[in-house]
Parts: structure tokens; sequence; C-alpha cells
């Protein structure tokens, strides 16, 4: 914790991170209502997003700063440095992954499609036989 001898020490720029904090969390809320394929342009934003947002954190502008006044953070500036780290790998990771998944979903898709049109000719194709068949019988019993 900060020293009570220096409280006014000047923060990192706390509005600037924080409003990237609420621009994450609005982009985090569309990302988790979102279908696969919706997901994968906003997977590569929250990418751009963590980049910028993670190097105003760690420049001289962000938690920086704390380290070189306040010592006594380092700890806990590490952790939360190597957490970037470890975020934009799960990040992407996720970009893979929904990418793969949204190739699949449109290859099943269309070969739903292609299935629903050839089970349409197969059965127009019986149509047409049942009625030659009973055109058939009719002519038969003529
Ligand atoms: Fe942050
Ligand atoms: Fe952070």
């Amino acid at each position: 914790m900060a020293s009570p001898d220096e409280p006014t020490s000047p923060p990192p720029n706390t509005r600037s991170i924080q409003e990237e904090h609420d621009q994450l969390r609005a982009l985090l809320h569309e990302l988790t209502v979102a279908d696969i394929t919706g997901a994968v342009p906003l997977l590569r934003r929250l990418r751009e997003l963590l980049v910028r947002h993670f190097e105003n954190e760690e420049g001289a502008d962000g938690f920086e700063s704390v380290a070189r006044r306040q010592p006594q953070f380092l700890p806990k500036l590490e952790e939360i440095f190597e957490e970037h780290r470890h975020f934009l790998k799960r990040v992407d990771s996720l970009v893979d992954s929904t990418c793969a998944c949204a190739r699949h979903r449109k290859e099943i898709l269309q070969e739903i499609a292609a299935m629903a049109h050839d089970l349409h000719e197969h059965e127009m194709k019986e149509n047409a036989l049942l009625g030659d068949i009973m055109y058939t019988d009719l002519g038969g019993h003529h």
C-alpha cells in the first residue's frame, strides 16, 4: 500500500486506463452474447484493444510510474504484467479456435443446404415416378 506520507503522489493516468476498462467491459459483454461467427471480429478487436491497453498500463503514463516512485508495488506489478502476456496468448488461442469453429459451422451449413437440395430432387423424382405408375395403371385397366 502507499505510505501515508505520500497521499498526493500523482497516480498513473487513471482516467485513461479506466476509460479503456469501460471500453473493454462493453466489448466483453458483446462477446459473451455473440454467436461463433460474430465472435471472430470481436475477438480480433479485443486483441487490438488489449495490446494498446496493456502498452498504456505498462508505459510511462501507466503503472511504470508507480514502479519508479513506490517500489513496494513491484511484485504486484510484475504479477499484473505477467497476466497481460497470458491474456494475449489466451485471446490468440481463442481467435484460432473460434475461426476454426466458424469455418466448420459454414461447412456444415453448406452440407445441410446441399443435402436439402438433393433430397428435394429425390422426392421430385419419386413424385414423377408415382405419376408415371398411376398413369400406366390407369392405362392398363382401359
Ligand atoms: Fe487494465
Ligand atoms: Fe491490465
